[in-house]
């Protein structure tokens, strides 16, 4: 079939494997040129391991000198009939092919990470592939919903802002337009439900699941990503719901934190840069910081992506420095760069101009939007989009 780019709001409807293959090996690419991680962990757990930052902590541990084994959890949709799969699909196909070449281990585990079942797939998969013990614990699962394991019905995260509503603009990436919108303030069962589906419960979980399989190694580390912002995008992130989960999140990091010294290891929140994913394009409100964003860091010099986060995470300060350098309330910054004050207040500025008939001309919305595509495979100069692919050949 030939395979072209479906958006509906913000959501891709359909993936192109070989693009995907092109975003891997330039990520590849990337980190084999970049600052070397040295004396990185060996045997590496990412829950989230498909996309966006898991991939990309994937990527620099693999190929970007720590040389690590793998396993990869994730939630991910293969092809059928009706439709080519998810992205997350195509990239654990391929980064298991350029791992495996290189002679590392890479195991991918699909499921819901949420569940006992999942957990306990991946205690047998430590024992097979890692002789029983991991070193570093990823935590990087965005999801809408998790099943109450107790009663069964979903709790669904609600992106809302606490206390008052916002009016902001958002960006349809289906059509390219621009719409002002009105988000109503969360009540209190949304604010819950967000927090047990974003919040620190389920990191908690894990890291306790290997502790009592006697899976962790001495010196274990566990990282989960958070978001902060600057206070242009407090109302809808940081005072909303999501900000609400997060502060949950940094609280377990301190609870982790004293477990895992029990094994000379740590735990620490990492809180990254706002960056184009699956995940991040869904939050109402955050498309014009972050178009503005991308202008104002690409004309400075200091834009990222999700791979040059995390190969710069891992090779300059969780394994770049002893002790991990953390902020005074232990949170582990690698939004330094966007949190920059000249570059707030230029990112403030820009904002105050946007609107509807001017921000593709003053913001990244070109450069938003591409990143988007590749993000599902379309946008690479390498591939023939005209070209027919076989997507049978990825249905195991
Ligand atoms: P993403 O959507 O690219 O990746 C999410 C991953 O979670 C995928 O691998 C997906 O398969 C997996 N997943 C979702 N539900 C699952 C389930 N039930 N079971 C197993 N796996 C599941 O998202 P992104 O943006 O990389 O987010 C990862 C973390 O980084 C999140 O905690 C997010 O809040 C945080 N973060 C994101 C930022 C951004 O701007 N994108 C900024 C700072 C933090």
């Amino acid at each position: 079939m030939i395979i072209e780019p479906v958006i509906q709001g913000v959501v891709a409807r359909a993936a192109h494997p070989y693009g995907c293959e092109q975003s891997i090996l330039q990520q590849i690419e990337y980190v084999k040129s970049a600052k070397s991680i040295k004396a990185g962990p060996k045997r590496v757990l990412i829950i989230g391991a498909s996309s966006g930052f898991g991939l990309a902590a994937r990527i620099a541990l693999t190929f970007g000198g720590a040389e690590a084994d793998t396993i990869g959890v994730s939630f991910e949709r293969g092809p059928s009939e009706k439709g080519t799969g998810s992205a997350g699909w195509y990239n654990n196909h391929y980064f298991q092919k350029y791992a495996e070449r290189e002679g590392r281990v890479a195991a991918n585990i699909q499921g819901d990470a949420f569940s006992a079942e999942i957990k306990e797939e991946v205690v047998e998969a430590i024992e097979t592939y890692f002789e029983g013990e991991v070193d570093l614990i990823i935590y990087s699962v965005a999801a809408g919903v998790r099943p109450n394991p107790q009663t069964g019905d979903m709790w669904r995260s609600a992106i809302k802002p606490i206390g008052q509503s916002y009016s902001g603009a958002m960006i349809q990436l289906e059509d390219d337009s621009w719409h002002q919108q009105t988000l109503s303030a969360a009540s209190d069962e949304e604010i819950e439900a967000t927090l047990k589906v974003m919040g620190g419960e389920d990191w908690e979980s894990w890291v306790d699941t290997l502790i009592n399989s006697e899976s962790i190694a001495p010196g274990c580390q566990t990282i989960a990503f958070s978001y902060m912002g600057s206070e242009v995008t407090h109302p809808i992130y940081l005072d909303g719901t999501l900000g609400r989960a997060k502060i949950d999140l940094h609280q377990t990091s301190h609870s982790l934190n004293l477990k895992l010294a029990n094994f000379d290891g740590g735990a620490y929140a990492t809180v990254c840069k706002a960056l184009v994913t699956k995940a991040s394009v869904f939050i109402p409100g955050l498309m014009p910081y972050l178009i503005s964003l991308y202008k104002v860091m690409k004309e400075k010099g200091t834009h990222e992506s999700c791979i040059e986060q995390m190969q710069r995470l891992f090779s300059d300060k969780l394994y770049g420095q002893t002790p991990v350098p953390v902020d005074a309330e232990r949170l582990l910054r690698m939004d330094d760069w966007e949190l920059n004050i000249d570059t707030q207040e230029r990112v403030q500025a820009l904002m105050a101009k946007l609107g509807k008939d001017n921000f593709k001309q003053l913001g990244d919305y070109q450069g938003v939007k591409q990143a988007f595509l590749n993000l599902n495979g379309f946008g690479f100069e390498q591939i023939d989009y005209s070209q027919s692919v076989d997507i049978d050949n990825f249905r195991k």
